[in-house]
C-alpha cells in the first residue's frame, strides 16, 4: 500500500521536528521506555489505530510506539487540537518533504465534523492483503472513545442490517456519524464487524472515554478488553490536575489576553480537572467559586477555600465560566442570556456538550462574530430585564486548552503516555491476562511511571528498610499502597 497521509502542510515538518526534539528531553518516561524496549520490540506485529490530539507530545508518543515495533495510523480526537507542524513532522519522519517516510497521520487544525469522521475512518483502513481482503488494525489507542465508538456503532448497525434514520434528538455530530456509517454499510456491510473481531484491545486516555467503555461493558457490547489509562494515579492525578493547571490559563490568555486577577471565575466540577483549573485561576488572583453535584467534591472545594455555589447565584455577576464536569447541559443558553457584558465562557471537559452551543445559536436575533479562529463574540439582543450584551466563547465550546493553546506540556504528558505505552504492551503481549473487561494498570506499573520522572526533577526518594517495610506490610520495592488508597 502506498504511503498515505492527510495533513495541512508538510513544509511545517522541520519546525515540528525542532519542537519534538525539545519535547523528547521533557518526556523522560517515554524515552526510558524506548531505551528499555527498543531492542526487544514488544509491539512488533501491532497495528495501532490511534485517535488522540495530534500534538507535539503525541508525536513523541507515536514515535515511541514505532520504536517498540508497532505500525501506527493516527487521527486527532478533536477538530481543533492538531498542531499542524507536529503532524507534518510525524509524516515526514526520517524522510524528506518530497519523500516522507514516517507514520500516516490524518489530522489538521480546524477540521469540519464531516472531515473529522472521515479522517477517523482512515485509521482503520490498512489496505488489503495478498488475497485482496481489507486489513484493519489490531489495537486501538483512544482518547474520549470516538475510535472505539465508531467500531461498535458500525458493528451494531451491520448486525441490524441498516443505520437508523436521524432523529431530531440526535446531535449535529451524531447525525454526521450516522451518515458516515450509512455510506460505509452500503459499500461493505461487514467491515466494522470484521474490524471489531480483529481488535485485541483498546487503551483509553480520558475520564469521558472510560465512562463510555464502562457503559459498553455493562451493556455487554464491548467485544475486546480495555485498559483504563485515565485512572492510573500517574495519569489522572497529574495530567488532569497539573496539566490543566498549566494549560487552562494558557488557553484563556492566548484566546483573549483578558486580565484574570480580581475577576470572579466559576469552575463547574471539582474533580481532577476542576481542581487544576481552580488552582490556576486562583494563582492569577481570580476570586474562584465552584459548582458541584457530589457532596464529597463540594466539601473538598470548600475546605480548599472555594465558595461552592449554584450557577444561578453568580450567573449575572461572574466574569469567567469554565466547565470541567464531563457532563452535558451544564451551562444552558438561558444562563448565557443572563451573563454580564463580555463574560468569558469556555469548556475544558472532553466533549462540547457541557455548554449549550446549539441553544445559544437559537436565541432570537443572536449574532456570532469571529474575533479570530476559536474566539467568538456572541451578541445577544435585549430581552425582558436584560440589556443587549455580548459574551465571548472560546473554541466553540470544545476543550479550550487544546483549541486556544497547545494542551498540556510535555513533562506531564510523559506520565500519561508512558501509561499508554505500558497498557498497549500489556494487552498486546498478554491477551490471556485480559479477558473482555475494563482494567487498570497494576500499581507496580503506576509506581514505575512515577519513578521514571523523578531524576529529571532532582527527587531523592527515601528507601524503606526491610524492617520498616515489614512493619507496613509492604515490599521494600513496592507497591507501597493498597488498591483503595486515594493519593
Ligand atoms: P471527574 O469525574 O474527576 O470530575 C468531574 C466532576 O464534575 C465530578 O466531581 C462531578 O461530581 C462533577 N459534576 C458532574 N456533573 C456536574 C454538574 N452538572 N455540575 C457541577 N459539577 C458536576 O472528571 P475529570 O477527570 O475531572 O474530567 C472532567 C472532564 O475533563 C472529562 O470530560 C475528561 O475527559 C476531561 N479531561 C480534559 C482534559 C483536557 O486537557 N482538556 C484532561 C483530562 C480530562
Amino acid at each position: 500500500m502506498s504511503f498515505e497521509y492527510q495533513v495541512r502542510d508538510l513544509s511545517l515538518a522541520e519546525a515540528g521536528r525542532h519542537e519534538l526534539r525539545l519535547a523528547e528531553h521533557e518526556m523522560p518516561g517515554l524515552m526510558a521506555l524506548r531505551a528499555e524496549f527498543g531492542d526487544s520490540k514488544p509491539l512488533a506485529g501491532a497495528r495501532i489505530a490511534g485517535s488522540l490530539h495530534m500534538t507535539v507530545q503525541t508525536a513523541v508518543l507515536i514515535e515511541t510506539l514505532v520504536a517498540l515495533g508497532a505500525q501506527v495510523r493516527w487521527a486527532s480526537c478533536n477538530i481543533f487540537s492538531t498542531q499542524d507542524q507536529a503532524a507534518a513532522a510525524v509524516v515526514v519522519g526520517d524522510g524528506t518533504v518530497d519523500e516522507p517516510a514516517g507514520v500516516p497521520v490524518f489530522a489538521w487544525k480546524g477540521e469540519t465534523l464531516e472531515e473529522y469522521w472521515a479522517l477517523a475512518d482512515r485509521i482503520f483502513d490498512w489496505g488489503t492483503d495478498a488475497e485482496g481482503h481489507r486489513i484493519g488494525p489490531n489495537m486501538i489507542l483512544d482518547d474520549g472513545g470516538d475510535a472505539t465508538t465508531l467500531v461498535l456503532e458500525g458493528k451494531r448497525f451491520e448486525a441490524a442490517g441498516a443505520v437508523p434514520a436521524t432523529t431530531a434528538e440526535d446531535s449535529e455530530e451524531y447525525a454526521v456519524v450516522l451518515e458516515h456509517l450509512r455510506k460505509s454499510l452500503a459499500e461493505d456491510p461487514e467491515r466494522w464487524t470484521r474490524i471489531a473481531a480483529g481488535i485485541k484491545g483498546v487503551t483509553e486516555e480520558t475520564t469521558t472515554g472510560v465512562h463510555r467503555l464502562d457503559e459498553y461493558f455493562r451493556n455487554g457490547v464491548l467485544p475486546f478488553p480495555a485498559i483504563n489509562v485515565n485512572d492510573s494515579v500517574t495519569k489522572s492525578k497529574f495530567d488532569n490536575k497539573y496539566g490543566t493547571r498549566h494549560s487552562l490559563i494558557d488557553g484563556i490568555n492566548r484566546g483573549t489576553d483578558v486580565l484574570i486577577g480580581g475577576k470572579t471565575a466559576v469552575v463547574f466540577g471539582y474533580g481532577d480537572v476542576g481542581k487544576g483549573c481552580a488552582e490556576s485561576l486562583r494563582g492569577q488572583g481570580a476570586r474562584v467559586v465552584v459548582t458541584e453535584v457530589d457532596p464529597i467534591n463540594a466539601l473538598q472545594a470548600a475546605m480548599d477555600g472555594y465558595q461552592v455555589v449554584r450557577l444561578e447565584d453568580v450567573v449575572e455577576t461572574a466574569d469567567l465560566f469554565i466547565t470541567a464536569t464531563g457532563n452535558k447541559d451544564v451551562v444552558m443558553a438561558a444562563d448565557i442570556a443572563k451573563m454580564k457584558h463580555q463574560a468569558l465562557i469556555g469548556n475544558i471537559g472532553h466533549f462540547d456538550n457541557e455548554i449549550d452551543m446549539a441553544g445559544l445559536a437559537r436565541i432570537p436575533g443572536v449574532e456570532k462574530v469571529e474575533i479570530k479562529p476559536q474566539v467568538h463574540e456572541w451578541r445577544i439582543p435585549a430581552s425582558e430585564g436584560v440589556a443587549a450584551h455580548s459574551v465571548i466563547v472560546l473554541s466553540e465550546g470544545r476543550l479550550l486548552n487544546l483549541g486556544n493553546a497547545t494542551g498540556h506540556p510535555s513533562f506531564v504528558m510523559s506520565n500519561s503516555f508512558a501509561n499508554q505505552v505500558l497498557a498497549q504492551i500489556e494487552i498486546f503481549t498478554k491477551p490471556e491476562s485480559y479477558p473482555v473487561g475494563v482494567y487498570r494498570l497494576s500499581k507496580q506499573l503506576d509506581e514505575k511511571v512515577a519513578r521514571l520522572h523523578l531524576d529529571a526533577l532532582g527527587v531523592r526518594l527515601t528507601e524503606l528498610t526491610k524492617s520498616q517495610a515489614d512493619y507496613l506490610g509492604v515490599d521494600v520495592e513496592g507497591p507501597y499502597k493498597s488498591e483503595h488508597y486515594r493519593y
